[in-house]
Formats: structure tokens, C-alpha cells, sequence
């Protein structure tokens, strides 16, 4: 039984084989003789090949010509379409007008510094990465930092990118087998509006090579952006001298120097650091701190002076950025309660030039950390409170005390003025002799220099007047404008609260 099902089924198998092999083979058949008549059906030319095959061979050939010709009219009409596209958009301007546009760069604070009057005339910066806005002037929102999320700013700054890295990877520029350059090079820009002139960028991106930074400076003259300057920046031996005075203050300085160690030792490495202490009170703390940092971290760069007398930060500075003796070095002033990240140090580098430029960062300052998060059991760690916000902090644009400049420009402009003793006053003094010179001086917020709070003491013996101005810069320091208004309200909130409390107490009895 099973034997002859199986023969069965094998059977039929056979035959189903053999009918599709002569329908496969009729097919075939029809396929290489059928006759000329069939072409002409079609109305395909060659009805007298000489064979069948031929003639379809030939007819396939003509069809592909037929297409291959409409593609390339249409590749034809593209470029038409193309050209008159880009005529419109970018038809050069008469040259009447590039020359003006080109006058108008001339004019605005680009090649060479401005004398200005004060410092009430500077136009400062703002800075941007491709993340974040930092700007003075904080406009409805009031936040001191934005994400470029409007679309007008948005669109400005992404069109002067864009026109940045299209002339990185302009062909004359880039060699064969040169990676391009796109926007995620982009580190850090700075931007202003001259009102009468137009719009200055100046963007950064990192170079191919380790410490090598591409700049492009573009201009926008109210219209089209022009490019003004490309240059390679290698900062691989750009050396920062950090100087820094200091009485006594020895916890502080811990703090400044633990920071200090992991931004300027172990991140950067191309640092030198300048104390200059006045008095002997608490000296021996302080360079204790230094010499076990620098044995910790095998850091030979730095340079312990003591001063007697009394403090002054002017002096300080001054003795600390002449002291220096091996060539011309880049000066960062800096004070012991101020915070700092290793890209500062590289903004720091990349905005400074001898003879030409001074940087003038605008740092931002610290509210009571205190009063921030509500109670001081409530204080995260230091990184996690440097953030940019309106609750967290201001720009202090009235300061001008941390700043990068050349020793030799800091000479030839004749150091501080060493008459003015204590803090403060120095430094504005400074910056209006670098306003009235032929320097330009880059006024920006930053996002990586901050002025950590400490208390701050209006002593007794100050003037009446003096008083009041230090205890208004006192409560400026504290806390945003709501806070305070938080603490002046207290009463009539806690009133408040009562009420709520009371009511929600009675409903439930
Ligand atoms: C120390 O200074 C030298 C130049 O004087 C520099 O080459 C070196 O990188 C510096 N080291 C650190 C850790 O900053
Ligand atoms: C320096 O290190 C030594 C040994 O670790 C320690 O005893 C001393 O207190 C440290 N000095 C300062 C000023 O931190």
C-alpha cells in the first residue's frame, strides 16, 4: 500500500515537471522566432532585421537612447533653473555699494581700537556656542543666559556659522584629503552691533591639530555678510601667568588652589602661577597650600612673592606682572575668590593679542548661595551651583578686574596707577587707559569665570555716604530683585500661609 502510494505521488510529480518544461519551451520558442510582423505592430523600426533577436536587441538600444536623452534635457533644464536661482540670490552688488559695504568694516572697531571717551562708550560683546547665548542685555526674558531658541537670533547666528565654515572648506584653502570643517567645530563666538555699521563676528573652531584654533572674522554691514579675515591660531605655547595678590584670606585660597589644580595642572598644562602675598599674617598657611599642591601634582610653574605694607591689589598685580623675566607672557589678573574652567583659559588666549588686543571678561557673580537654595543644609556642591540663571547670579558688568592682556601691553601703558590703595578703583583705571589707547578691548560675557559670594562688610568707618552705596552693592551681591522682595515680604507671607492653614483646618472639624 505504501509502496504504491508513494510510486503515485511520484507520478504525477514527473508529469507536472514535464508540462512546465514544454510550456517553458514554447515560450522560449515564441520569444526567438516570432515573426518581423510583430515589431511593426509596435511600431519599432527595423521590420527588415535580419533576425528577431537583433531586431529587439537594436529596439532596446534605441529606447535607452530615448531615455538617456530626456534625462539629459531635464539635467539641462535643472541647471537652468539653477543658475538663474543663484542669480537672483546672490547677484553681486553694483560696485558702488561693495565699496560703501567694504567702508563700512573700514569704519566699525574691527582691524584697529577706537579711542573711546569712557567707558560708558564701549560696546560690549555678547558670546555664543552653538547651545547658548550670553548676553548683558537680557532684554523681556531677563535671562542672563538663552538658548538661541528665537528664531530671529537663532537664524542670525546660524547664517554667520555657516558662511564661517563655507569659507574653512573653500576649495583654495583645503587640501586633498583634509577633513572639512562643519559646524560642530564651532567652540565659542563673540558678536556686536555698532548701530551705525553693522554686525561683527568672530567665530572660533577647533583646528585639525592639537591647541590649533581657526578664527574667521565676518562683518555684517546691514546687508550681505562679508568676510573680513581667516586665521590658524596655535595655541599649543601660549603660556598664561596667573597672578594673583593676596593677604592673608588662607581658606580661600585652599579653594582657589583646588580648583586651580584641576583646571590649570591637570586640564591645561601650559600655566604659571604668581602669588603675591602682602604682610606675614597667615603666610606660612598659604604657601604650605601652594608647596603641597605643587608636590602633589609635580607643578614646579610658580612664583611666591612677599610684600610688606599694607594690602593693595593694585601694587600686587603690578609687582607680580613685572617680576616676570623670560619673554613676552600672557597675564591673567585674578583674584582668590574667583572660579574658573579650562576653556575660560583658551578664551583667555584666543582673545588677546600683543599690541592689538586686551580681554576684558564679564564674569558672572554668585548670589548668596544661601538664600538660593533656601537654607544652607540645602547647598549642592560648588560645580553644581555654577549655573547661569536669574536666580543664581548677575553679570557683574561694573567690574573690571579680571582681565588677560600681554606684559608688554600692560607696560606700555604704564602698569596701575600705584596711588590707590585697598580694592577697587585700580582696575577701572586700567581699563580707561586701554579705551583711550589704540587697543581693542574686548568687553563679553563668559560663561566659564565666576565670582564666587562671600560676605561682604560695610565697616564702620565709612562715610554716611560711603555706607550707603556699600550696603546697596551689598544687597545687589545677595540676591535677584524677587528673592529680596521674598525677604521684605516675609511677614505678610507668613501671615498669608496662616490664613491657608487656618481655613484648611476649619473645613476639615
Ligand atoms: C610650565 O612652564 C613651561 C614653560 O615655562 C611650560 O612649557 C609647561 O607646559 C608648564 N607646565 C604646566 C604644568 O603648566
Ligand atoms: C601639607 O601636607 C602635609 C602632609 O600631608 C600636612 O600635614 C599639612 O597640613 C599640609 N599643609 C597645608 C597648609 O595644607
Amino acid at each position: 500500500m505504501m509502496v504504491r502510494r508513494g510510486l503515485l505521488a511520484w507520478v504525477s510529480r514527473v508529469v507536472l515537471l514535464l508540462v512546465l518544461l514544454s510550456c517553458a519551451l514554447s515560450v522560449l520558442y515564441m520569444l526567438a522566432c516570432t515573426p518581423k510582423a510583430d515589431d511593426a505592430q509596435r511600431g519599432l523600426p527595423r521590420a527588415n532585421g535580419p533576425t528577431g533577436k537583433e531586431g529587439y536587441h537594436a529596439a532596446l538600444q534605441e529606447w535607452e537612447e530615448q531615455h538617456r536623452d530626456y534625462v539629459s534635457s531635464l539635467k539641462r533644464q535643472i541647471a537652468q533653473l539653477k543658475e538663474e536661482l543663484q542669480g537672483r540670490a546672490a547677484e553681486p552688488p553694483r560696485p558702488d555699494l561693495l565699496a560703501f559695504l567694504r567702508a563700512q568694516v573700514d569704519r566699525a572697531e574691527v582691524h584697529a581700537g577706537v579711542k573711546l571717551a569712557t567707558e560708558y562708550a564701549a560696546v560690549p560683546f555678547d558670546s555664543f556656542t552653538l547651545q547658548k547665548v550670553y548676553q548683558l542685555e537680557t532684554g523681556l526674558t531677563r535671562h542672563p543666559e538663552e538658548k538661541p531658541v528665537r528664531k530671529d537670533k537663532r537664524d542670525e547666528l546660524v547664517e554667520a556659522i555657516e558662511a564661517a565654515v563655507e569659507a574653512l572648506n573653500s576649495p583654495a584653502e583645503s587640501g586633498p584629503g583634509q577633513r572639512a570643517y562643519t559646524a560642530q567645530d564651532f567652540v565659542e563666538g563673540i558678536y556686536r552691533t555698532e548701530r551705525d555699521k553693522g554686525t561683527l563676528y568672530e567665530l572660533t573652531f577647533r583646528g585639525h591639530h592639537q591647541h590649533e584654533f581657526r578664527r574667521l572674522v565676518l562683518f555684517r554691514p546691514f546687508g550681505p555678510i562679508l568676510k573680513v579675515k581667516k586665521e590658524r591660531l596655535d595655541m599649543a605655547h601660549t603660556l598664561i601667568n596667573v597672578i594673583v595678590p593676596l593677604a592673608r584670606r588662607a581658606d580661600k585660597f585652599r579653594q582657589f588652589m583646588q580648583n586651580f589644580r584641576e583646571m590649570c595642572i591637570q586640564q591645561d598644562g601650559r600655566i604659571h602661577l604668581t602669588v603675591v602675598y602682602f604682610g606675614k599674617e597667615e603666610m606660612d598657611e598659604v604657601k604650605g597650600i601652594l608647596e603641597n599642591t605643587s608636590k602633589a601634582a609635580n607643578f614646579r610653574n610658580f612664583t611666591f612673592i612677599q610684600l610688606n605694607g599694607e594690602f593693595s591689589r593694585g601694587k600686587g598685580l603690578d609687582v607680580g606682572a613685572r617680576f616676570w623675566k623670560g619673554s613676552n607672557v600672557l597675564l591673567f589678573f585674578c583674584d582668590v575668590d574667583i572660579y574658573f574652567t579650562s576653556e575660560f583659559l583658551n578664551t583667555c588666549r584666543l582673545n588677546t593679542q600683543p599690541g592689538k588686543k586686551v580681554f576684558y571678561p564679564v564674569l558672572f557673580s554668585q548670589y548668596n548661595p544661601g538664600i538660593i537654595y533656601g537654607h544652607h543644609d540645602a547647598v549642592p556642591p560648588l560645580e553644581q551651583q555654577l549655573v547661569i540663571k536669574k536666580e543664581t547670579g548677575f553679570w557683574r558688568d561694573f567690574g573690571f578686574g579680571m582681565t588677560c592682556q600681554y606684559r608688554s601691553d600692560f607696560i606700555n601703558i604704564g602698569g596701575f596707577d600705584l596711588d590707590i590703595k585697598g580694592w577697587g578703583g585700580e582696575d577701572v583705571h586700567l581699563y580707561r587707559k586701554y579705551l583711550h589707547s589704540n587697543l581693542i578691548v574686548v568687553r563679553t560675557p563668559v560663561r566659564g569665570l565666576f565670582h564666587l559670594w562671600h560676605e561682604k562688610r560695610c565697616v564702620d568707618e565709612l562715610t554716611p555716604e560711603q555706607y550707603k552705596m556699600c550696603m546697596q552693592s551689598k544687597a545687589m551681591n545677595e540676591a535677584s530683585h524677587g528673592q529680596l522682595g521674598m525677604l521684605v515680604f516675609r511677614h505678610e507671607i507668613e501671615a498669608h500661609l496662616r490664613k491657608q492653614k487656618h481655613k484648611a483646618g476649619s473645613k476639615k472639624t
